[in-house]
């Protein structure tokens, strides 16, 4: 039979005291709560626990040799998880610690081998979330999450999409409204000689080399020294909506908009993702244009939300201009390339 998905609105103060108590003994008694963390939703579970970390697998659809990031309230937890921590790696939670940074580093023996695919690393963070933190002390164990999506959906910004995909699937939704970065954490690896960045995120990566100089972008869809079994993470067709997605880079902006209408003119129902300045170049188009608003942290935070609105239009193609790889802005064009499966139409 079907679970029920008990969901709690968090709109005022006198709503949290009773629904971060059921969620956090949701946890404890190894089900499955989804909670607003600052980058997207996660689908949370007891990260010691190996059954209830299962659970998420299931709930998900996610394949097994994905792992999941484990998220924490306080340093003391960071023991229960990882080991041999190297200097760095106190460095920079400090610095971006709690936030929407996850660190890659040598698992401690106490975590179940599901959570980390059986890897000899484990993910974790401490999110910033007030709700995140408030549910990850009240069940008093670290909490495994990942983002609460189906596998290969985009990931949810609010609570509304976490009930598009998992109603009846998770225990307890905890909804705190939209999550206010709207792309996942930046993923930096501890593990070998030199820092990697394996996924851009809500860190700029000239926010970390200011504490990490000797930094690698290598997220694992570029990377040279790939193992022949896709890193975990590494699939580039990973945020994928129905409709194919084109991306369209290049720097003179009149040849970027006469390419991509060239584009529109070939299909006929179009979507565009553009920025507040951009879409003017569609205006006169019959084509749907979703806003992705006037910078790229605006962007970052309607991305999502943008592809699932456009994914329900049932659109024969979604085209949309590479951003510049500045800022956020690096993380948004990584979430669009793995949207478009690598699709770019270079200008
Ligand atoms: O912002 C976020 O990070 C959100 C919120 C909920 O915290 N979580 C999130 O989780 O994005 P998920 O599972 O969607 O992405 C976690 C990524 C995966 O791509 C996984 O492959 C990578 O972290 N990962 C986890 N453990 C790893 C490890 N030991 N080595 C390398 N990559 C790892
Ligand atoms: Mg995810």
């Amino acid at each position: 039979m079907p679970k029920l998905t008990s969901v709690y609105r968090l709109d005022d103060i006198e709503s949290w005291e009773e629904a971060i108590a059921v969620a956090g003994l949701t946890i404890r008694r190894g089900g499955l709560v989804a909670f607003p963390t600052e980058t997207v939703y996660g689908l949370g579970a007891n990260a010691l626990d190996e059954a209830a970390v299962a659970g998420i697998f299931r709930a998900k659809s996610r394949p097994p040799n994905d792992p999941l990031i484990a998220h924490i309230a306080d340093f003391q937890q960071l023991s229960q998880i990882a080991e041999d921590a190297p200097p760095i790696a106190f460095e920079v939670a400090q610095r971006f610690w709690p936030g929407p940074l996850t660190l890659v580093l040598k698992k401690s023996k106490r975590i179940p081998a599901n959570l980390t695919a059986g890897l000899g690393s484990v993910a974790v963070r401490m999110p910033s979330h007030e709700v995140a933190l408030a549910l990850i002390r009240e069940a008093g164990v670290p909490i495994a999450a990942p983002s609460a999506n189906l596998f290969s959906r985009p990931s949810p910004t609010s609570a509304q999409h976490v009930i598009d995909d998992l109603d009846g699937l998770v225990d307890v939704l905890l909804d705190g409204g939209e999550t206010p970065i709207g792309v996942e954490s930046t993923i930096l690896s501890l593990i070998d000689d030199r820092p990697r960045v394996l996924r851009p995120g809500g860190i700029s990566l000239e926010g970390l080399r200011a504490v990490v100089p000797d930094l690698r972008f290598a997220p694992s869809y570029l990377r040279d020294d790939a193992p022949a079994a896709p890193a975990p993470g590494g699939l580039l067709r990973h945020y994928s909506p129905n409709a194919r997605v084109l991306l369209f880079e290049g720097a003179d902006d009149a040849q970027v908009y006469t390419a991509m209408r060239a584009e529109i003119a070939r299909h006929e129902r179009v979507g565009v993702l553009a920025s507040d300045a951009e879409a003017a170049a569609f205006a006169d188009l019959n084509v749907i244009v979703e806003r992705l608003g006037a910078n790229s942290e605006e962007a970052a935070q309607r991305l999502f939300a943008a592809l699932r609105s456009l994914d329900q239009r049932e659109l024969d193609v979604i085209l949309a201009r590479a951003p510049r790889k500045a800022g956020l802005g690096l993380a948004v064009w990584d979430r669009l390339l793995r949207a478009s499966v690598g699709c770019l139409v270079k200008v």
